[in-house]
């Protein structure tokens, strides 16, 4: 693997975007734009990272405060040469070091590397990665004769002739530390947008006969920049593709990929289903066999082998193998579930441990609960687990048998084998292998219906009528 700097230029303002947010922090595939970038620098062997900040630099800190990121300031925004320039000292120890802007999320780790390799093998001063694009329009052109790259127009500035190139800057280099920011020294702001471009370092290198190369890229999806919202769904669009296909590569199946989302830290087993519409975040991990059917939506939880859910949204929670949820559950955070459990639809869990084999098939809302082995929840009932102030604990131990539309009011226990009678709504512990009744009685009054209709039908007979 290489070793080197990377210094990520993350501090122009985005303005484009239209967005309070800085544009870096805007999210593809779950993940800040930056992380993107971030990652796959890491991956390619950076061992220090230098992000060159700007006005939203708190908010980019915040997120990013990592032990081998270093932050430079760029009070103010007057372009990417510029900006290199205020990470001199932070990029100042390496002999060489890699350049990248924090708005390309879709560039690989592989493709900095092959370039970092490249760029030490040919000895050069300066190598930038290019790639040849069916519509150049909006990135610099690059101007070259053979090999040597002699400089790079932008857009704003080329002439017709300039624009009809269709070989880009990619906006990633490899540079030789002391000739960059020598050369940097002299870029002058006498063009189009009055900035300090990066770019015109390499005309700069030329004059003083030093080696610049172009890093060719095949794959120029790589190359998708992000500079308003429409680039950012492109960019959505090309990262999901990327994701689904690594996924489908290693054993999973997607019905209509199309119509799926999954973020990049999502992991799923082999011979897993995904069916349309699924949409899986955050940190998710699910296991192999399994079945994701409808809408469901699954965020930082934990799957194992063999589930099956259905149109159901999961959040921070543990599932053990053969678990079966849905149609039409919420499973909110702290929910941690056995083998083999079932949560039928329309029930709501939350923050609730339940034992192998338990059934909760319908209607139910479980909250603050701790259930055994082995028990059927009835259909309709409630872990009345909140007081207004406080949140309070329900125990269902292991076999017990809780009838429909019952009322547990937490803090309460069940013990194993007993029995709730449906519609009961219960205060007190229940012991072992009992049965709990906590209803009004029943008592019918026979023959009384008759007499009321005897008594209705036979005076409006009376009426006359
Ligand atoms: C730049 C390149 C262009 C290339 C394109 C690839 C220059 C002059 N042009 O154009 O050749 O084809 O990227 O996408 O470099 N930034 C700062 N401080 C500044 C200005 C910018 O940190 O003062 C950062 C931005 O946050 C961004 C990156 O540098 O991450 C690129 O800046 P941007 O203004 O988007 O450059 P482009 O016009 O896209
Ligand atoms: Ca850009």
């Amino acid at each position: 693997m290489e070793h080197f700097t990377a210094v990520i230029l993350a501090a122009g303002e985005g303005t484009r975007m239209k967005s309070d947010i800085p544009k870096v922090l805007h999210k593809v595939c779950g993940v800040p734009i930056l992380a993107h970038v971030i990652r796959a620098a890491q991956q390619a062997g950076a061992d220090k990272i230098v992000i060159v900040v700007g006005k939203n630099a708190e908010k980019i800190k915040e997120i990013f405060a990592e032990d081998n990121i270093e932050f430079v300031m760029q009070e103010e925004q007057k372009g990417t040469g510029h900006a290199l320039m205020q990470a001199q000292n932070a990029a100042c120890e390496s002999s060489h070091f890699v350049v990248l802007y924090g708005d390309m999320p879709m560039v690989t780790a592989d493709s900095i590397e092959r370039m970092a390799r490249f760029h030490r093998e040919q000895k050069a001063a300066a190598t930038v990665m290019t790639a040849k694009v069916s519509d150049p329009t909006g990135y610099g052109r690059i101007i070259r004769e053979g090999m040597q790259i002699l400089s790079i127009r932008e857009h704003k500035d080329a002439t017709l002739e300039e624009k009809a190139i269709n070989e880009i800057n990619a906006g990633f280099y490899c540079f030789d530390t002391p000739l960059v920011f020598s050369a940097l020294s002299k870029v002058e702001n006498k063009n189009r947008q009055g900035e300090y471009y990066l770019t015109d370092v390499v005309e700069i290198l030329n004059r003083e006969s030093k080696k610049v190369v172009a890093f060719e890229l095949k794959d120029p999806d790589e190359l998708h920049g992000i500079n308003d919202r429409r680039q950012l769904a492109q960019a959505q669009k090309l990262m999901q593709k990327r994701i689904i296909e690594g996924l489908m590569e290693e054993g999973v199946t997607f019905i209509n990929p199309d119509t799926c989302m999954v973020n990049c830290e999502v992991k799923i087993g082999r011979d897993t289903i995904i069916y349309p519409g699924v949409m899986l975040e955050g940190s998710t991990r699910i296991g192999e066999n399994c079945t994701i059917i409808g809408q469901s939506r699954i965020k930082d939880t934990i799957v194992g082998d063999f589930c099956e859910i259905i149109s159901s949204q999961i959040d921070e929670c543990i599932l053990e193998k053969g678990v079966k949820i849905g149609p039409y559950s919420n499973l909110r955070p702290g929910c941690n579930l056995s083998c083999n459990v079932k949560v039928g639809d329309f029930v709501e869990l939350k923050n609730t441990k339940v034992g192998e084999g338990t059934k909760i098939p319908h209607l139910s809302y479980v909250g603050d609960g701790v259930l055994g082995k082995h028990i059927n929840i009835g259909a309709g009932v409630i872990f009345v687990n909140y007081d207004g102030y406080k949140k309070h604990q329900t125990i269902v131990k292991d076999n017990a048998f809780i009838g429909c539309n019952s009322n547990l009011i937490a803090p309460v226990t069940v013990k194993a084998g007993s029995y709730v009678a449906a519609g009961s709504t219960i205060t007190k512990e229940v012991p072992e292998d009992s049965l709990a009744i906590a209803r009004a009685r029943q008592e019918n009054k026979v023959g009384w219906a008759e007499k009321r209709r005897n008594i209705i039908e036979g005076g409006t007979k009376s009426d006359g009528k």
